[in-house]
């Protein structure tokens, strides 16, 4: 019954940083609609492996596959034109810019429009303005910040923020999202509410998405598998409830008293 397409593949990769091997012979195969947590202690190496998969970092070994294309080396422009988009840590968005600037400006990578006609103020520029407005809008409303599209994005609560990262990231046709840590600073009914967003882009998208995240329950409530990172190495992977009883992850990041079931 497997016959979902294969979207990325990461076939033993490693990064060192001067003497420290940030991650070690990690591997991942993604298929479109996969939701795949990534969880484990600060410091373990999980921005790390998001920096290699959109080309922020090539591995020093090991290959990493889009599509079935090697795509070591290519950096993040072309990473992401090849279908990968990401959010980071730490909100990136421009604050005094209004909400839909913010979409539009991240899809004008993949709009056909030039520097030159938007100066002429060509027909084309106009048409193609006006199909990146009503996009921009379309996806405001998907993650319901339409009535903030006129603020100025450093205006917003910061749920909303954290969320028009994730529209930002959408806004390239992304096959692959990378959210990096999603609900950090989110109260528990910001979070309840992003665990639904989330479940819903990448049915409505069919995208694939893998997600960092410290809060267990939306890590068990939406991922359907999960990987432990500790020192670089994957040390559990499989189903989520599952995973997270393992001894070995429970002492390396959950902590003792954990259950996993009341989570
Ligand atoms: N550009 C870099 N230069 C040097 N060390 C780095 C760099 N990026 C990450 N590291 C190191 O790699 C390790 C893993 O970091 P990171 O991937 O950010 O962890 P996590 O996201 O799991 O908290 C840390 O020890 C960090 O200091
Ligand atoms: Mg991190």
């Amino acid at each position: 019954m497997e016959n979902r397409k294969s979207i990325l593949k990461c076939d033993n990769i490693s990064i060192s940083f001067g003497g420290l091997k940030a991650v070690n012979g990690f591997n991942l195969d993604v298929k479109e609609g996969d939701l795949i947590g990534l969880i484990g202690p600060n410091g373990a190496g999980k921005t790390t492996v998001f920096n290699m998969l959109s080309g922020v970092y090539s591995p020093t070994e090991g290959s990493i596959f889009l599509d079935g294309e090697s795509v070591g080396g290519l950096g993040v422009y072309k990473v992401s034109q090849k279908g990968v988009s990401r959010t980071f840590q730490n909100i990136r968005l421009f604050d005094y810019l209004s909400v839909i600037d913010n979409v539009k400006l991240a899809m004008n990578q993949d709009m056909r429009y030039n520097v030159i006609s938007g100066m002429l103020r060509l027909k084309s520029y106009w048409q193609e303005e006006r199909e990146a407005t009503k996009r921009a809008l379309e996806i405001l409303k998907i993650l319901d910040l339409q009535s903030y599209a006129n603020d100025s994005a450093g205006n917003l609560p910061y749920g909303a923020q954290r969320k028009l990262e994730i529209a930002r990231a959408i806004a390239t046709n992304p096959k692959l999202l990378l959210l990096d840590e999603p609900a950090a600073g989110m109260n528990a009914i910001e979070t309840e509410a992003l665990m639904d967003t989330i479940r819903m882009i990448r049915d409505k998208y069919k995208l694939a998405i893998v997600l960092i995240e410290h809060d267990m329950k939306l890590v068990l409530g939406i991922c359907e598998r999960l990987l432990v990172l500790n020192h670089g190495i994957v040390i559990a992977e499989g189903n989520p409830r599952e995973v997270v009883k393992k001894e070995e992850v429970v002492s390396a990041y959950l902590g003792s008293g954990y259950g996993g079931d009341n989570a």
